[in-house]
């Protein structure tokens, strides 16, 4: 069967930057022969994560649709916007809602990480913040990052207008998937 990868973007305003690239890495992926399913948190929609909320109601239908389509999948990426040089806290909110249900759908999923930004930092930093509570969850973080600095002018035609730079975000992909790939392989032969 093939990899299937969940691609979130993690703006929910709809001409997200974010929201573009992430289209283009479901193609990157899908162009690998792994399937994406590209998907946008505003596709989610959670109140603000609060204990009496969860004691009262349990947990909310747009979180509990996230984990589905989380368990659903082998991998995922996520592209999200970097604010104050951090995670957005609608992002944030999320994965703490997400981090309240067992089996936790988290741990031990590799996952990819990109962000775009007009700045030129790219929201590398808000990447390194993210990393932080899926790590803890027991996510396996890939190593490399892929912040789009200048993104309103990088994203052109659902490519990347720097051919060098789209090169290196296929091969980041493509590397990303063929260790997501071995180590599915690798489980299949633990089950067996
Ligand atoms: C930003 N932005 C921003 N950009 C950046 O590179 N570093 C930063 O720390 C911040 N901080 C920040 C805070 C807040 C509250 C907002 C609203 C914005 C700018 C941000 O990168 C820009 O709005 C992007 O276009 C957001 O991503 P989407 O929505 O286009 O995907």
């Amino acid at each position: 069967a093939p990899i299937r990868v969940l691609v979130l973007s993690a703006s929910l305003r709809a001409d997200s930057l974010n929201t573009r690239l992430a289209a283009l890495l479901a193609r990157l992926v899908e162009g690998t022969g792994a399937v994406a399913d590209a998907v946008r948190l505003a596709d989610f929609p959670m109140p603000l994560y609060d204990g009496d909320v969860e004691a009262a109601e349990g947990i909310p239908p747009g979180a509990r649709a996230l984990c589905e389509r989380l368990d659903a999948c082998d991998a995922f990426v996520i592209s999200s916007p970097e604010y104050n040089a951090s995670v957005p806290g609608v992002l944030k909110n999320a994965v703490d809602w997400v981090s309240r249900v067992r089996p936790q759908p988290f741990k031990d999923k590799q996952a990819l990480l990109a962000s775009a930004s007009p700045s030129m930092v790219g929201g590398n930093r808000g990447l390194w913040a993210l990393r932080v509570p899926l790590e803890h969850l027991g996510t396996r973080v890939y190593p490399d990052m892929f912040s789009l600095a200048k993104a309103h002018e990088m994203l052109q035609d659902g490519q990347l207008s720097d051919p060098g730079l789209q090169d290196r975000l296929g091969e980041t992909v493509s590397s990303f998937l063929s260790l997501v790939e071995a180590d599915t392989r690798y489980v299949c032969l633990q089950r067996r």
